[in-house]
């Protein structure tokens, strides 16, 4: 066989794949340098955000950063008197702006959720403005580090609740409410463990849920011409109430992360990386083989899954 028949064919394809691993890179990497064109949904300057599991960690600190940026917010959660302090701290925060709360626990929804836009709207007439960002926070995994068979059948439903039943019913009623004031923006909470992580693989699941549906409504909302903007936002460890680990460089604590994730409104891309230092550590996520990938992923959480055993162990 002639080898050297190959050779130029073998150059070609070796040629475009480095082609487009660059473009790949290079255009994933320049999100981090567009403005955020998240001013664009505050036109009245005094337009309203809503923000789900916005009582605690990421949700809290997307609330702060959004008061920040000169919009009111409204706070979900499921805690009344935990939404009133996280208001009140807001109030005296932010002077400015105006806090308002809505109470639903995600888990054991009805057909009551509908009634949210009711009191969205109430809102909105009271205290004046338009509904103009949604915030799809709120999320978690209830038994984390645990394999499926051991985890009871309330266990499952509640973390689909969190992370993917709400997620679509919220979004379900307040879109209209979005458009009413003229378009709006949809900013959807995904996870690094979309990829599909073992001991953690209902969430993981649900957060794949959380970027399908990022796509399909993105590519549905364009289809129909509708003047929402839907982004996903990856997101790998941050501090927060619900992940208590030691902040630092890649590990940001709520508000940085929120910070970043609003900066990254307008990069016209369907899903992205919140943070820099996220994106960084993600590569891997892109440029390692799955087997490779799920061996350190394996190791690192069956490491957690140790961790949880002996510290029930010791309750
Ligand atoms: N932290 C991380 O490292 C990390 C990494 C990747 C993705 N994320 C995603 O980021 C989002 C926020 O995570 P987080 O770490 O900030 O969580 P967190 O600190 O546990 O806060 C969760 C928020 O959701 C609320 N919530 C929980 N269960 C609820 C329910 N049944 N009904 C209504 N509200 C409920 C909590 O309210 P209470 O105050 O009443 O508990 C709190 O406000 C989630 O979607 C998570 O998957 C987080």
């Amino acid at each position: 066989m002639d080898i050297s028949s190959w050779q130029t064919p073998l150059s070609y394809i070796g040629l475009a794949t480095l082609a487009y691993t660059t473009f790949k890179f290079t255009r994933s990497a320049t999100t981090f340098l567009l403005p955020s064109s998240l001013n664009t949904y505050n036109r009245t300057k005094n337009n309203w955000a809503f923000v789900t599991g916005a009582s605690d960690g990421i949700g809290f600190g997307f609330s702060e950063e959004l008061c920040a940026r000169g919009f009111n917010v409204i706070l979900h959660g499921r805690n009344r008197t935990k939404l009133e302090t996280r208001a009140a701290e807001l109030r005296t925060q932010f002077p400015t702006r105006q806090v308002a709360i809505v109470v639903r626990d995600v888990v054991g929804l009805t057909v009551d959720v509908d009634e949210i836009t009711v009191e969205v709207r109430a809102i909105l007439e009271a205290q004046g403005g338009e509904l103009s960002v949604l915030i799809n926070n709120v999320g978690g995994e209830v038994r984390p580090y645990t394999v499926l068979s051991d985890l009871s059948f309330e266990n499952v439903e509640r973390t689909i609740a969190m992370n993917a039943g709400f997620i679509t019913q919220i979004t379900r009623v307040l879109l209209p409410v979005l458009e009413a004031g003229g378009g709006g923006l949809v900013l959807n909470i995904s996870s690094v463990s979309s990829v599909g992580m073992p001991y953690i693989s209902v969430y993981a699941s649900t957060k794949g849920f959380v970027d399908t549906f990022t796509k399909a409504l993105e590519a549905e909302c364009k289809a129909e011409k509708r003047k929402v903007e839907v982004l996903g936002l990856r997101v790998g460890q941050v501090r927060t109430a619900g992940f208590d680990v030691q902040a630092g460089l890649f590990v940001p604590d709520a508000r940085t992360l929120a910070s970043a994730g609003l900066n990254r409104v307008g990069c016209g891309r369907v899903i992205v990386w919140a943070y820099f230092w996220h994106w960084l550590q993600g590569l891997s996520v892109d440029l390692l083989p799955r087997s490779m990938l799920m061996m350190i992923s394996s190791k690192k959480l069956m490491a957690l899954k140790k961790e949880e055993e002996e510290k029930a162990k010791k309750r």
